[in-house]
C-alpha cells in the first residue's frame, strides 16, 4: 500500500495560525509586538527570495519585521557591529543573518555575537549546549524543530524508535539527533548519526523505523534502503533542471514507506513556522511572559 504524506504545508499552518493568536494576544493583553530582524548580506538571488518570504510571514502574522540589506563587500567587523545595535535594540526580540555569508566572513564568529536571547536560528553556541544538555530554555534550530513537529502531529510514536539520521549538520542532522535522543517524553529515540563517512549505509538505513535524509545528494535514498512500512523524512532540496528534488528516491519510496515527506511541501514550510515560533517565544522570555 503507497504511504501516507505528511503534508507539512498544512501542518505549517496550523502553526502559522497558533503564532498569529498568541501574537494577538500578547498585543492585546501585554501591548507586546514581537520584532524579527533579518540580516542579508550581499544579493545571493536564493536568500533574497527566502528572506522576502520571512518578511511576508512576519506581515501576515502580525509580527514587526525589519530587514537589514549590507552589500556583499561588508567587512565582518561591519557585519558585527550591525548585529550588535540589534542585540540592542528593544524592538527587535529575534534575529537572523541569512546564510550563506560571502566567503571572507566567518560564520561561526557572526552566529556567536548574536545575543543568545534573540538567537532564533539557534546557531549560537549557547543554544547549542543547550541542546546537547536538554535544558528546554534554549532557542533550537528551525528545520530540526519542525521535523520534531511534523513527526508529533502526524501521530508517530517516537519513543523507542530506532531513528537513522543521513547527515551530522549544524543546521540539520546533529540538532535532529539532540532532539529525538533527548530523555523526554515524546523523544527518547534510539539515533544513529551517519555522514559520508559511515559503512554500510544501506544496511543501516534499512534499520530504521525513522529514516530522515538531510545529506544534500537528490534521490539518494532508494526503496532497498528503506524497511516495509518505516517512516521517511526527506530534508534534501536539490535544484535539478529547475524542479526541486528532495534526497529521497519517492516515487518507489512511497510505495514501502507507511508514511513520507513530500518535497516540495513537506518539511520546507516548517522552517518558516518554526521561526516565527521561537520569534514570539524570545520576545515572552525577553518579557517575562
Ligand atoms: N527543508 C528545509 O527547510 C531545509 C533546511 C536546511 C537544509 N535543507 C536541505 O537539506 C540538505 C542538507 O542540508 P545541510 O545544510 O544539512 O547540508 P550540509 O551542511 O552540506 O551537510 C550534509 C551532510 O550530509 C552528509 N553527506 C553528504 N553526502 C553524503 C553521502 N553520500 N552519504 C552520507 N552522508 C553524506 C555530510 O557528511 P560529512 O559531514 O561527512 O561531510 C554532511 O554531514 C540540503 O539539501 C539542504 O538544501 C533543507
Amino acid at each position: 500500500m503507497p504511504a501516507r504524506l505528511i503534508d507539512g504545508k498544512t501542518i505549517a499552518e496550523q502553526i502559522h495560525a497558533e503564532t498569529a493568536a498568541e501574537i494577538a494576544r500578547l498585543n492585546s493583553q501585554h501591548h507586546l509586538t514581537p520584532g524579527l530582524a533579518v540580516v542579508l548580506v550581499g544579493d545571493d538571488p536564493a536568500s533574497a527570495a527566502y528572506v522576502a518570504s520571512k518578511d511576508k510571514m512576519c506581515a501576515r502574522l502580525g509580527l514587526h519585521s525589519v530587514r537589514v540589506n549590507l552589500p556583499a563587500k561588508t567587512t565582518q567587523g561591519e557585519l558585527l557591529a550591525n548585529i550588535t545595535d540589534l542585540n540592542f535594540d528593544r524592538a527587535i526580540h529575534g534575529i537572523l543573518v541569512q546564510s550563506p555569508l560571502p566567503a571572507h566572513i566567518d560564520e561561526n564568529v557572526i552566529f556567536a555575537e548574536i545575543d543568545p536571547t534573540k538567537d532564533v536560528d539557534g546557531f549560537h553556541p549557547h543554544n547549542v549546549g543547550k541542546l546537547a544538555l536538554g535544558d528546554e530554555t534554549g532557542l533550537v534550530p528551525c528545520t530540526p524543530a519542525g521535523i520534531h513537529q511534523l513527526l508529533l502531529r502526524s501521530g508517530v510514536a517516537i519513543e523507542g524508535a530506532h531513528v537513522v539520521v543521513l547527515g551530522r549538520s549544524r543546521i540539520v542532522g546533529r540538532p535532529v539527533s539532540l532532539i529525538l535522543s533527548a530523555k523526554k517524553p515524546n523523544a527518547n529515540a534510539t539515533v544513529t548519526i551517519c555522514h559520508s563517512r559511515s559503512k554500510d549505509l544501506a544496511e543501516l538505513c534499512r534499520s530504521a523505523d525513522i529514516l530522515i535524509a538531510a545529506i544534500g545528494q537528490p534521490r539518494f535514498v532508494t526503496a532497498d534502503m528503506v524497511r516495509q512500512s518505516a517512516i521517511v523524512i526527506d530534508v534534501g532540496i536539490n535544484r535539478v533542471d529547475g524542479n526541486l528534488i528532495g534526497d529521497v528516491d519517492f516515487e518507489p519510496v512511497s510505495q514501502k514507506a507507511s508514511l513520507i515527506t513530500p518535497v516540495p511541501g513537506g518539511v520546507g514550510p516548517m522552517t518558516i513556522a518554526m521561526l516565527m515560533h521561537n520569534t514570539v517565544r524570545a520576545a515572552k522570555v525577553r518579557h517575562g511572559l
